[in-house]
């Protein structure tokens, strides 16, 4: 009898745009694993309902993007501690009882992207400046402080909204405007922009980075353009880049493991496929 076989997706609205088939669909082929992933549009007016009874979707597991990943969080039976901490979860899965659990990725996509193009990064973890207070700062400060930064900044245009994620993280997170931002930018180990300027068709990020110290790790979640303006110009003053690529990718990692039972690896050849999509 042939085994049934594992269907996976990524759920929310829209999701014609989402690169995840692409990547989940490399590792399948990859590992000679027989599952699906396939996009799921789910309406907002119907989310509460597909999450609340995701077991009748027939899925073993699925991502989640914007704008259900908080939906879907309130509809898990159990959430992991990233996922609790911010109200929102991307990777769902069933377990064996048929509960539905939830994680958030997004932090340790941040962290395996770094982890994998520059190992050294987290050698000093004294500062950390967050551009920008949306869904994917709170995912990263999250990451920084479960890698122990003394401090992390959070610097955004609306201060009540670096307020609001500051007050969710305790004492270690500080939020500024971006009055702010040169006295910090001289203490930085690492700066991270989580904005979506810089991308195409969106203002450049104009900031000053010459406070920024040499040794600074500076880093973008934006990846089309793959070498930001901000990244070019921390690069050209010696200081060490990572772009945002591997981010996507590494989120990816731990729901593809809990569907299939391998552990995938982010490999150049994936990279290559992604980036000639973009
Ligand atoms: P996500 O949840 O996907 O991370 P988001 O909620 O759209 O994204 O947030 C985008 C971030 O970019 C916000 O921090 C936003 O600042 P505000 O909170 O003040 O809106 C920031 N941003 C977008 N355009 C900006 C601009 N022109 N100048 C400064 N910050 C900007």
């Amino acid at each position: 009898m042939s085994e049934k076989i594992k269907k996976s997706a990524v759920t929310g609205h829209p999701v014609a745009h989402s690169r995840s088939p692409l990547v989940h669909g490399y590792w399948l082929k990859k590992h000679g694993l027989s599952g699906s992933y396939d996009r799921i549009d789910v309406a907002p007016e119907s989310a509460e309902a597909f999450f609340g009874d995701f077991a009748a979707s027939g899925l073993v597991g699925a991502n989640v993007t914007v704008p259900h990943k908080e939906v879907a969080a309130s509809a898990c039976d159990w959430l992991d501690e990233a996922a609790q901490t911010m109200g929102a979860a991307n990777t769902l899965w069933l377990d064996a009882n048929g509960r539905l659990c939830g994680s958030n990725t997004d932090g340790l996509g941040f962290l395996g992207n770094l982890d994998q193009l520059a190992p050294e990064w987290d050698v000093s973890r004294e500062s950390a400046v967050v551009l920008g207070a949306g869904g994917a700062a709170r995912a990263i400060v999250w990451a920084l402080l479960s890698r122990n930064f003394t401090h992390v900044h959070i610097v955004n245009r609306t201060l009540e909204k670096a307020r609001t994620i500051a007050g969710e993280f305790g004492s270690k997170t500080i939020a500024h405007d971006w009055n702010s931002l040169g006295k910090l930018l001289g203490k930085a180990d690492v700066l991270v922009n989580t904005t979506s300027l810089g991308m195409t068709g969106k203002p450049v990020l104009e900031i000053d980075l010459t406070p920024l110290p040499k040794s600074a790790l500076v880093t973008d979640i934006v990846y089309v353009p793959l070498k930001t303006d901000l990244l070019k110009r921390a690069a050209e003053r010696g200081n060490p880049t990572v772009d945002g690529l591997g981010m996507l990718l590494h989120q990816a990692v731990p729901g593809f493991e809990r569907w299939f039972g391998v552990r995938p690896e982010v490999d150049d050849a994936l990279r290559t496929i992604v980036l000639e999509d973009l």
